[in-house]
């Protein structure tokens, strides 16, 4: 290797979102990034979120900071309008989003409502459908994008109720898109780490088990933190890995292929 890892990315343009704080998995994919080169846009959720994100922003050397409520008509359209105004280019893409209200997610599946099952799906699926749309035509030299799911979009896990069926169609999202963009040089991943504390993962009723059980189930023994994640959608995103694309990426230790 003739570049330094600082350089990867130099001139590469990311869009990072879903920060919350310093333990969200969107920040370890920021800090990644940003550790091989790339520029990065960061959103935060609202007034609320701004606080606790802007400092981490900072820090990070972020050209772009916006709130962004995958929710609120007209968000979306508008970062992606200081995207192609301030860079005219994006390279990377990350998605690492989730929500879903706190009575359906901790009921059983049975007992989840429409409007919850709806609004898990919008925020944490279609969404992403929606920013690949945004994000495509600025892609003109190809690119790459996520989407953050789990190991409960394949197999059962108690207590992630309707979070799985989210989690398997953004699974499938992310082939579709791969299939749809691959002609574009675009890339699309289905990341799927291993269980990290997280303010996503405290919506979930015993949680500390689900982290015991990662902890003893991985061959490689420990638990996996937010900047495992972030470097191996850094690896995916090089072209190192340009023949890579549609699967779903386990960042788990290797807890997934034990039974
Ligand atoms: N923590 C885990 O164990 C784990 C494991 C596998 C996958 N994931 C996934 O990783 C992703 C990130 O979660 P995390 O664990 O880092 O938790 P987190 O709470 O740090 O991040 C979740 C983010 O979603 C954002 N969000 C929620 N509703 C939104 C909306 N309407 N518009 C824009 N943003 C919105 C929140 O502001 C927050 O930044 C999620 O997709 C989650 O399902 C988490």
């Amino acid at each position: 290797m003739t570049n330094s890892p600082a350089q990867v990315f130099a001139g590469k343009k990311g869009l990072i979102t879903g920060i919350a704080n310093d333990q969200s998995i969107a920040y370890g994919c920021a800090k990644a990034f940003r550790t091989v080169g790339a520029d990065l846009a960061v959103t935060w959720l609202n007034d609320k979120a701004r606080p606790h994100v802007e400092p981490l922003a900072q820090e990070l050397q972020a050209d772009i900071t916006m709130p962004l409520d995958v929710a609120v008509p007209g968000q979306l359209e508008a970062v992606f309008k200081e995207i192609a105004g301030r860079w005219g280019k994006l390279d990377i893409l990350v998605h690492s989003i989730a929500f879903a209200p706190r009575a359906d997610l901790q009921g059983g599946l049975l007992d989840c409502s429409a409007e919850g099952f709806a609004k898990a799906m919008d925020v944490s699926c279609h969404s992403f459908i929606r920013m690949a749309r945004l994000a495509a035509p600025l892609m003109k030299d190809g690119g790459t994008m996520f989407a953050m799911s789990y190991y409960g979009a394949n197999r059962v896990v108690p207590n992630y109720n309707v979070m799985g069926p989210v989690k398997a169609a953004l699974e499938a999202v992310c082939r579709y898109l791969a299939f749809e963009l691959g002609p574009r040089g675009i890339r699309v991943h289905a990341i799927s780490p291993g269980p990290l504390k997280t303010r996503a993962a405290s919506g979930l009723k015993d949680f500390e088990l689900l982290l015991n059980e990662a902890a003893r189930k991985a061959p490689l023994g420990e638990l996996v933190d937010i900047m495992d994640v972030g470097f191996a959608c850094a690896y995916l995103a090089t072209p190192f890995a340009h023949r890579i694309t549609g699967g779903t990426v386990y960042v788990d230790g290797g807890a997934n292929i034990v039974a």
